[in-house]
């Protein structure tokens, strides 16, 4: 599609502005991790710590994102591809605006995640939920992976569909080892270390 008719106009209130006035830097934490892994419940006890911090922040989830911006979208490979297209964008925004923005998505392929962090440079922070597939397949919240081991779900991650985990992400959390407290907290520790906050 060509763009010669839309013009990029200059905004009044500017990045620094905005940055200033919340009193900390504004970044992505991008979750990645198996479905089951603990994204959503960790990312959310995080939120809940910078919110009471006075940080201002938000969350994107997966499941939730699915059901209004992304709801045309399924999990074969070109749409998980789109999916973590707009969530960059959607992100980036949310920077763009002054917060500190969680995202909770698979985000299965590397190739993603690294045109996340070029879009959003020094503002991506990966935080990898690092999960065993068994404890996530054992966990089985949502009883997908046993239906996905049924043959009932296409292109389930871990099981008929591949996760290509982070080499080095800024954070990484073993969460076999941890509660979710502490891992909520090694987040926000590496974000006062960065002097993030
Ligand atoms: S992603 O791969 O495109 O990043 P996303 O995080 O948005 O995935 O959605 C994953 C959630 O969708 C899972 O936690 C699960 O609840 C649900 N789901 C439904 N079908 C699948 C599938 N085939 N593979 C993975 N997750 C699925």
């Amino acid at each position: 599609m060509s763009n010669d008719n839309i013009v990029w106009h200059q905004a009044s209130v500017s990045h620094n502005e905005r940055v200033e006035r919340v009193g900390h830097q504004p970044v992505i934490l991008w979750y990645t991790g198996l479905s089951g892994s603990g994204k959503s419940t960790i990312a959310n006890a995080v939120d809940r710590k910078l919110f009471e911090m006075g940080c201002h922040t938000y969350l994107l989830d997966g499941d939730n994102v699915r059901h209004g911006l992304n709801k045309d979208l399924g999990f074969g490979d070109a749409d998980r591809v789109e999916n973590i297209r707009r969530i960059t964008e959607v992100a980036n925004l949310f920077v763009d605006a002054g917060l500190i923005v969680g995202t909770a998505f698979i985000s299965p392929f590397k190739a993603d995640r690294a045109q996340a962090r070029e879009l959003a440079g020094e503002r991506f922070v990966e935080v990898f939920v690092d999960t065993p597939l068994a404890v996530c397949e054992q966990r089985d919240p949502k009883g997908l992976y046993k239906k996905a081991r049924a043959g009932d779900i296409p292109h389930f991650t871990g099981i008929s569909s591949p996760y290509e985990a982070p080499e080095s992400p800024e954070v990484h959390l073993r969460t076999a080892e941890m509660s979710v407290e502490q891992a909520a907290e090694q987040v926000v520790n590496y974000l006062r270390d960065k002097r993030i906050i």
